[in-house]
């Protein structure tokens, strides 16, 4: 694991904003930008809240105005309010590097996290009982081993630790807090299920979504990883790596507004089994035949709990155009990314005084987000001095700075400004 990038004093008198024009100029996406509502103010808060793109108030009128106003409750079929859900699922399903068919969109990323972290519980008991009884399992009848403890991320965005406290105790397993780092040391054969984050929401930091994964999947427990800070900003590979079950919100890198449903992946070889905490009517195999006993709809629709949130579904469907109608690649918005971040570190090094500030994002790109953190004696304070100045980040309790940048519409030359008002706010 590297070191947090030491941010030495002044470097050579390069001109740096004759270098971000460069940037600029031979960037790719650059034309991007004109897709979205922005103004003179440089936006480094796409990690919090994305840009609105400039197409979905007109979308969105559509949808209240005449799908809603005037079609009323044809709009369910006509207007394919019902199977909205699992076809913005398979809108989101590339970017995150999953076939289609395995994403249901709705319910908070909060509520998600529920489903899928008590889901892989079960699944791990009932793998258990069913090497107990010779099912399956190299022991052949022999007695299979009692999965009762959850691993989280001991530095998580602090929702997924209370939500797996709950599913914890709700379970009968006990909760292990550790370090991603620490992860494949604690794995063992009572581990049912493990949740971890893509990208930590505070520092930045990029764990190594493969490798973890086949580490919990050694262990033969399920891994459920939260991918709130990942998707839409660099490669996921859901499918590749096997991953079992991912959670993550919408309104960060996918633009989809404030609010916007979340998403659940269940691997496609996983869902028979995906027995959900929460099984509502809109998850049921009819659920128009209002029968009070429960049965399970195959496919990702079983992921789903009750009414979707239209009105926000489909200003989240609207927002993924810009992927699919500009033809971006997640390889080209993560090449720029690590562009955007790593001129930012330079820019930073090159005007703000040694030892003012130092950052908590990984150097190696490897092991970076999205995002720069900066550590700073009163953060909070210089958080809002650099807002005053035009430049939008935010403060993260205790002491950090974060600066999210978001590919499709940051520039070079927003970067080099957001350094130089920061060293401005600093001196
Ligand atoms: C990593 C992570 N997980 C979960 C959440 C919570 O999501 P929600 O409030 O949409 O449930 C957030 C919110 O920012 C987050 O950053």
């Amino acid at each position: 694991m590297s070191e947090p990038l030491d941010l030495a004093g002044p470097a050579a008198p390069v001109d740096l904003a004759e270098e971000a024009r460069r940037l600029d100029a031979a960037d790719a996406l650059a034309a991007l930008r004109e897709r979205f509502v922005l103004d003179d103010v440089t936006y480094l808060d796409g990690n919090s809240l994305g840009a609105l793109p400039a197409h979905v108030p007109a979308r969105v009128d559509d949808v209240v105005r005449r799908q809603w106003g005037e079609l009323r409750i044809r709009s369910w079929e006509e207007s394919g309010w019902w199977t909205a859900p699992e076809r913005i699922g398979d809108r989101i399903a590339p970017l995150v590097g999953a076939a289609a068919g395995q994403i249901v969109v709705g319910d908070s990323t909060s509520v998600n996290v529920f489903k899928a972290l008590v889901a892989a519980v079960r699944m791990a008991r009932e793998d258990g009982e069913a090497e107990e009884h010779g099912e399956a399992g190299e022991a052949g009848g022999g007695s299979g081993p009692v999965r009762d403890e959850i691993l989280v991320d001991a530095t998580t965005f602090p929702t997924d630790g209370y939500i797996a406290e709950s599913a914890a105790r709700m379970t009968g397993c006990a909760l292990r807090p550790v370090t991603p780092a620490e992860v494949p040391g604690a794995l063992g054969d009572r581990t049912a299920a493990v949740l971890l984050n893509h990208v930590d929401y505070r520092t930045g930091r990029l764990h190594d979504l493969p490798a973890l994964t086949r580490a919990v999947h050694a262990s033969g427990a399920y891994a459920v990883w939260d991918l709130c800070h990942s998707a839409g900003a660099l490669p996921v590979g859901l499918d590749e790596h096997g991953v079992d079950l991912a959670v993550g919100c919408t309104y960060k890198y996918l633009n989809g507004g404030p609010g916007s449903p979340a998403y659940l992946y269940v691997r496609r070889d996983l869902q028979p089994r995906f027995d959900s905490p929460l099984p509502g009517w809109n998850s049921h195999a009819e659920p128009f035949g209002m029968r009070s006993a429960y049965a399970p709809a195959s496919g990702a629709v079983r992921g789903r709990v009750g009414t979707p949130d239209i009105l926000s579904l489909l200003a989240l469907e609207a927002a993924l155009d810009v992927w699919d109608e500009d033809g971006v690649s997640v390889a080209a918005v993560r090449a720029k990314s690590l562009a955007l971040t790593d001129f930012f570190l330079r820019c930073v090094g090159a005007y703000v005084p040694p030892g003012r500030v130092e950052s908590v994002t990984p150097a190696a790109h490897a092991e970076r987000g999205s995002q720069v953190a900066l550590r700073c004696d009163d953060a909070g304070e210089v958080m809002k001095r650099l807002i005053e100045g035009g430049v939008v980040g935010d403060f993260r309790a205790p002491d950090v700075l974060r600066f999210g940048f978001t590919p499709l519409y940051v520039g070079f030359a927003d970067v080099e400004r957001a350094a130089r008002v920061l060293a401005r706010t600093l001196g």
